[in-house]
């Protein structure tokens, strides 16, 4: 069941991780400790996955980040190299050929040099050996090349380079949280243990520490928690404590209902709802909400 979510999922999101949780009760007994064994035609599941994804276009992914950053910053000295390799006339092989030939190293100067996002600040002894490789190898008719001296290149690259750190720090307000240490599992099996019975309990609901776990280590503080499916409160609850904006909705009213009642007393709590669509409760089949419309209209 997991993997077909997870194949469907993955049409929409970038699927991040698909974490598991191994179910245990207060006592240490695992969910399948009561069945009757001889009954039993395979293994008992006695695990949960949670699928965690982000927007495939999200802007504020880290490595995206970074490209365009250094492909925006860094351009200039960037169209200068590209400018002299392609003046010399000289093709990647024989960059690579003359460039390891010369300064006895294998780095990669094509990439580094050449490309937006992987864009690199040549060395002295780099940008020298390409200057003697385009002299000796390039075509005559372009000699001198690279008459920049390498300090005024260096200098050009220090200024940008500040204005590179500047926005990176932007972007890093941008991308999407994850403190691996805010919470108890930094790693993708988790041994929560399950809520025991008590009166009005959800049929699913999760340990309240699971969910000020992953609200803590997903969002930051101030930041808004939604879930459309909050059922006991579980995870609302956590977000209203945790200082997170706690938004929420649930097809049934009861759950709805059971939610507001969980989070009554929190700040932070913008709205829990039962969701419109004409006979939700009765038939919960495709009930209909515009989240848009609704963020709207709260605000
Ligand atoms: C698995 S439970 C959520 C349990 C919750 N995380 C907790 O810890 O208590 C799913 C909830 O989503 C609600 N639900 C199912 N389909 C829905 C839909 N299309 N829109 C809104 N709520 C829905 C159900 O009524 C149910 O309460």
């Amino acid at each position: 069941m997991a993997a077909r979510v997870e194949v469907l999922l993955g049409d929409l999101f970038n699927v991040i991780a698909s974490a598991v949780w191994v179910k245990r009760d207060a006592q240490g007994f695992h969910r399948g400790y009561g069945q009757h064994r001889p009954n039993l035609r395979a293994w008992f599941p006695e695990t949960e996955r949670a699928i965690v994804c982000e927007q495939y276009t999200a802007e504020n992914s880290r490595a995206k980040a970074d490209g365009l950053l250094k492909g925006q910053v860094f351009e200039p000295l960037r169209q200068y190299l590209v400018g002299e390799r392609r003046r010399s006339g000289l093709k990647g092989k024989a960059i690579q050929d003359g460039m390891h030939r010369l300064t006895g190293k294998r780095y990669v100067f094509e990439r580094h040099a050449f490309s937006a996002s992987q864009w690199e600040m040549p060395t002295r002894e780099q940008y020298e050996a390409f200057r003697s490789l385009c002299d000796q190898e390039g075509d005559p008719t372009g000699r001198p090349y690279c008459s920049r001296e390498y300090e005024e290149l260096r200098a050009e690259y220090e200024e940008l380079r500040a204005e590179y750190e500047e926005l990176r720090a932007e972007y890093e307000e941008l991308r999407r949280p994850f403190d691996a240490e805010a919470g108890a599992y930094f790693c993708d099996t988790w041994h929560y243990v399950t809520v025991g019975a008590h009166k009005g309990k959800h049929p699913c609901e999760k340990p309240a520490d699971m969910a000020r776990d992953l609200v803590v280590q997903c969002s930051r503080p101030g930041g808004v928690v939604l879930d459309t499916f909050c059922g006991s409160g579980a995870f609302l609850e956590a977000a209203a404590a945790a200082g997170r904006v706690a938004w929420g909705c649930d097809m049934q009213s009861r759950w709805a209902e059971a939610t507001r009642e969980r989070v009554n007393g929190y700040a932070n709590v913008v709205a829990i709802r039962k969701i419109r669509g004409p006979g939700a409760d009765a038939a919960p089949k495709r009930p209909q909400v515009d989240l848009l419309d609704w963020l709207r209209e709260a605000q």
